[in-house]
């Protein structure tokens, strides 16, 4: 998830392009750069790591000059965050500009046939490929390629040829050299929109980025292109057909656009989990198998048993993935809170794989627990959202969640990412073992990819559980159970409902209800119990039983469908079916937005809750 912005138009461009980065942090803060054209084809390209404050001082004084132009500020997924990887970037003449938000999946496989015709690469990325691969194309049509020619400018046609190639995602702005007054944007599951101004006209993967300038924009659809020039926009299909655009009139103030309307960044990046979701699979399943490429330099053969290590929200993720493991891998697996790991005396050799989960890949106590599983000759994996971070620095290797820079204090869609991640990692040791029935591998891995679709329907309809919250936001403690795999999910339901509702909740393993907390249990004391399809339903609407008995107010977290379970519960809240082993993924969203709505209810400041902070880089 990157920020790109371009502009074409009689201003300077330097000054928008860094303004509309700015507005564009949001989506990543790893490196930025942008590239401007003077009228004459003179081009200056200027790059930095880090924030986007580190290239706005090494242009203090000297912005290069220009009226066209594109800028870039970038979360990596291919290559470490550095100015060599920072974009944009060229192809081999260094006329062809680009800047790209997205995955190009194929691109190992572009990026070798590139190289057998003699182009080097200057960074690691994949949108370099895609920079060579449009040079290709330009260079071809520019020798008299024939072919189906459908666009009039040969810079917009070489562009529309090169993507034809390219698998994956991508939102891309680009110019050449030759063509001074030319943007061309594209976009295949990556957000790009249009703004259109008075003999100006701007591309921009958020809105943010183009208030200050304009408020009427136009919408570029996925398997589109738009030829953007000062004085119109016209806009094509991937195959060249013509397509026609309303304008649209964008009526938010530029803090509602920051968060793409919605009040809170927590909100946000619920609302945003299935394409967070969609990112983080995609590629990684292919002709019914997990593809971990990651995992390549790993000695799979020698791991007798699996130990991982995370706190807090990614702590609940590895107790998913550790139940995950032992199924279906049939691999020893056990999960660890950071901070206890490290002074455990851990039980770990050089047949141990040690999988560190860290959303910021900075967190004090998954660092050392990582560095005490070096020292004693384990192989190490992180699972991190952060490319560069401490914890790939260390790691034997690294797996990124893809999802996204998540900025609300309380996890949301990192977890989302980890779980998946964690599925896969289960499901590509199963097939390395050859330990799993090929049926169940297969629906496993249909369960994951339809997931995203199945949590935007989900969240569609929030009404429910608002009601719900709402009615629960005066309890001084709620308490969660869940069973299986979804004993995590009561763990995890339980830590947003404290952390930005301040409410005291607990969660717990439905079976043990007896075994103590069952006394607590009165009118006073709510429960959210997950009860939806699985192995042991029946016994978990019988614990829902003893809780009722006991007077306790029951919200029943059920499959859709179930019309038994609002015998037994007060308030039911609906999920769509999913298989067991995997419903942790859907059934944390409903237990995301009751916290939130409780909170909201309570007045409290859900972006960041009290004496917390993102991230916990100190013991
Ligand atoms: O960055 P990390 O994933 O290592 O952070 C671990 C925890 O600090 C984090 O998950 C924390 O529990 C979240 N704020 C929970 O919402």
């Amino acid at each position: 998830m990157c920020g790109i912005v371009g502009y074409a138009g009689h201003r300077a461009a330097t000054p928008i392009l860094l303004d509309g980065l700015k507005r564009l942090e949001y989506r990543g803060y790893d490196s930025a750069g942008v590239a401007v054209l003077d009228p004459e084809g003179c081009l200056a390209i200027a790059k930095a790591e880090g924030k986007l404050s580190r290239l706005v001082e090494r242009l203090d004084g000297h912005q290069p000059i220009g009226v066209l132009g594109v800028g870039h500020t970038r979360w990596a997924t291919h290559g470490a965050p550095n100015t060599v990887n920072a974009h944009p970037h060229t192809d081999s003449s260094g006329d062809i500009v680009l800047v790209h938000n997205g995955i190009i999946e194929n691109y190992a496989a572009l990026r070798a046939e590139m190289a057998e015709r003699g182009h080097d690469f200057a960074s690691e990325t994949d949108t370099e490929v895609l920079a060579h691969l449009i040079g290709v194309e330009y260079d071809a049509l520019r020798a008299g390629a024939n072919g189906f020619r459908p666009l009039p400018h040969l810079f917009a046609e070489a562009v529309r040829r090169a993507l034809k190639r390219v698998e994956g995602a991508y939102a891309v702005v680009a110019f050449h050299r030759d063509e001074p007054n030319l943007l061309v944007g594209a976009r295949q599951f990556s957000p790009l929109v249009i703004g259109l101004g008075q003999d100006e006209n701007f591309l921009a993967s958020d809105i943010p980025a183009l208030l200050a300038y304009t408020r009427q924009a136009m919408t570029l659809e996925d398997g589109e292109l738009a030829v953007v020039q000062p004085g119109g926009v016209q806009v094509y299909t991937l195959d060249g057909q013509p397509v026609v655009r309303q304008p649209f009139t964008v009526t938010w103030d530029l803090a509602a656009a920051e968060k793409s309307g919605f009040p809170h960044f927590f909100l946000k990046e619920i609302h945003e989990q299935p394409d967070r979701l969609r990112d983080c699979l995609r590629g990684r399943i292919t002709e019914g198998r997990v593809l971990l490429p990651e995992l390549d330099g790993l000695d799979l053969r020698r791991v007798k048993r699996v130990r991982l290590v995370a706190c807090g929200t990614a702590y609940h993720a590895c107790l998913m993935g550790r139940t995950l493991i032992e199924r279906w891998a049939r691999l020893p697996a056990e999960a660890a809170i950071g901070s206890e790991f490290r002074y455990a005396e851990p039980m770990i050799d050089d047949h141990t794989l040690v999988v560190l989960v860290s959303q910021s890949g900075e967190t004090a106590d998954t660092l050392a627990s990582l560095y005490l599983a070096r020292e004693q000759a384990a192989q190490t994996v992180a699972i991190t959202n952060v490319v560069g971070s401490t914890i790939t620095r260390y790691a034997d290797t690294s797996v990124y969640l893809r999802v996204g820079p998540e900025i609300s204090v309380a996890a949301s869609k990192s977890y989302l990412g980890q779980q998946s991640v964690l599925a896969l990692l289960a499901l590509y040791l199963a097939q390395q073992r050859g330990l799993m029935e090929a049926d169940e591998a297969a629906e496993m891995l249909e369960a994951l990819q339809t997931m995203p679709d199945e949590i935007e329907a989900l969240l569609a309809h929030t009404d429910r559980v608002e009601g719900v919250a709402r009615r629960f936001a005066h309890v001084r403690s709620f308490f969660y159970m869940g069973r299986g795999p979804n004993h995590p999910t009561a763990l995890e339901g339980a830590l947003k409902l404290k952390e930005i509702s301040y409410i005291h909740a607990e969660g717990y393993a439905s079976g043990e209800l007896k075994h103590g907390p069952i006394a607590m249990l009165d009118p006073d004391l709510p429960c959210l119990a997950i009860a939806t399809r699985s192995a042991t339903y029946a016994k978990t609407v019988s614990n829902i039983q003893e809780v009722r008995a006991r007077g306790a107010q029951v919200v029943a977290l059920a499959t859709e469908g179930d019309t038994e379970i609002a015998r037994h519960a007060h308030h039911v809240l609906y999920v769509p079916a999913t298989p067991e082993a995997l419903s942790p993924i859907i059934n944390t969203v409903p237990l995301q937005l009751f916290a939130y709505y409780v909170a909201i209810a309570r007045g409290c400041d859900v972006d960041q809750p009290r004496n917390l902070a993102k991230s916990v880089t100190v013991e």
